[in-house]
């Protein structure tokens, strides 16, 4: 990964390589010179987005959660990333953890937070490590802790490994010691009724990593970058079908193209593309004649997808659509928590049932029969599970319905060569 905006190094940082980067800076300017007020205010300024999915403009989140009364609220730091082909959270926090520490500082002082939970998954053995050598350092240089420039408690925490463990409700039922199944919302609002009944902030670490050069540099230079809409920098990881793949640097609104092209160095092998997913197989994917919208968050929305966590999958012409639907639905059916029955049924039937297409057994009902599913369990789970597996079969369906029926009337997958 070449060095960027957000991520400035190749090489991991301790505290005092951070330091040597004006690290730390920011957190002491506000603590002894900004009121909480003026942190929100810059933040929301720059016109900071959720890096989580969502892209929830993050200086309005912090200003509902320092809204809320009472001695005690959370601030949980989501680093569980469990998507399917996204690594940029963990890349930030192999390289330099301190600047995560530091986001988050800012954002428990701007909301009143005293505790900050960083929530991994527990396969993140390296990362665990690296955030508890920092938040040790930073202790020890009475950065934070008791007694510090500021006095807040920052805990990192291995959870589940279940993708569902990242939905923010589910987090916080891990973190008080449940198995990992999302909250209704309303009522369970984090920043209404968060961890152990408290307010708490949830923001994803990407969002976090941009806070320390918010302050630093301030709102305006923040700007510079990006769209109006959607500003900065965001880490895009690109993987599949792609000479290059990684976890590279871009300032929003750069068209796929670029990515796929000047990052990536084109489809491999130079082969023709069939597919890409710009934001993980959550989200729509796009073809070809697509390559030119810019990764925005309002741009992909406008072409009917979205930017996700900017985990961007390339297929090239080889590739059975069948068999990458049947993948995805089978990681969704597999993720649900089992909570909802429109759920873990609706997303194993539509399972079942591009098995059976993709195992050469369709009947030629399986395609309506999956879209009538997803009609039936659109919107009807506790989170949004449900909606993603929906959008990722459908999308494919849109782009692909032929080459479902090909399975169907040869009675096996067409791109795989026959049998003998
Ligand atoms: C099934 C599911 C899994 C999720 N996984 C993650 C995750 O791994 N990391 C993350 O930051 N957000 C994840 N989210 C989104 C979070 O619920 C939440 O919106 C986000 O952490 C908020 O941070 P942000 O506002 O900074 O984007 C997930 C959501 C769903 C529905």
């Amino acid at each position: 990964m070449k060095p960027g905006v957000l991520l400035d190094t190749t090489q991991p940082l301790d505290l005092d390589a951070y330091r040597a980067r004006d690290g730390y800076q920011a957190l002491t300017r506000v603590v002894r010179e900004w009121t909480p007020a003026r942190v929100i205010d810059e933040v929301k300024r720059a016109g900071l987005r959720g890096r989580g999915g969502a892209g929830f403009v993050a200086g309005k989140k912090w200003e509902m959660a320092a809204a809320k009364k009472g001695p005690v609220k959370y601030l949980c730091v989501n680093a569980s990333e469990g998507e399917p082909g996204t690594e940029k959270d963990r890349s930030l926090i192999r390289l330099n953890p301190h600047q995560l520490i530091e986001g988050a500082a800012i954002a428990a002082y701007a909301v009143g937070a005293t505790h900050v939970y960083i929530f991994l998954k527990a396969r993140f053995v390296d990362e665990f490590h690296s955030l508890n050598r920092a938040v040790t350092e930073a202790m020890a240089a009475k950065l934070i802790g008791p007694g510090a420039l500021l006095p807040v408690d920052v805990e990192p925490f291995r959870g589940p490994d279940a993708y569902i463990a990242g939905e923010e409700t589910a987090m916080i039922e891990a973190l008080e010691g449940r198995p990992p199944r999302p909250r209704q919302k309303p009522p369970y609002y984090p920043i209404q009724h968060g961890l152990f009944g408290k307010p708490t902030l949830v923001n994803n670490a990407e969002t976090l990593y941009n806070v320390p050069l918010i302050i630093t540099r301030g709102a305006d230079w923040y700007k510079q970058r990006g769209t109006p809409t959607s500003p900065g920098t965001m880490l895009f990881t690109l993987s599949g079908d792609v000479e290059r793949p990684g976890v590279y640097e871009l300032e929003l609104g750069t068209p796929l193209r670029t990515l796929l092209d000047d990052c990536g160095g084109g489809v491999k092998a130079g082969r023709p593309l069939k597919a890409i997913f710009p934001g993980g197989p959550s989200h729509a994917l796009l073809t070809e004649k697509q390559l030119d919208v810019a990764l925005d968050f309002d741009s992909l929305k406008a072409v009917g997808s979205s930017l996700g966590t900017a985990g961007v999958m390339v297929y090239d012409d080889r590739t059975c659509m069948v068999a990458v639907a049947l993948r995805f639905a089978s990681f969704y059916a597999d993720g649900s928590c089992r909570q909802c029955p429109p759920c873990f049924m609706g997303t194993a039937h539509i399972r079942d049932l591009l098995q059976a297409i993709e195992d050469g057994r369709g009947t030629g009902k399986e395609v309506a029969r999956i879209k009538q599913i997803c009609n039936l369990i659109r919107g009807r789970g506790y989170c949004d599970l449900i909606n993603s597996a929906v959008r990722s079969v459908e999308s494919v369906l849109h782009h692909f319905t032929p080459e479902f029926e090909a399975h169907v009337s040869q009675g096996r997958c067409p791109l795989k060569p026959a049998a003998a």
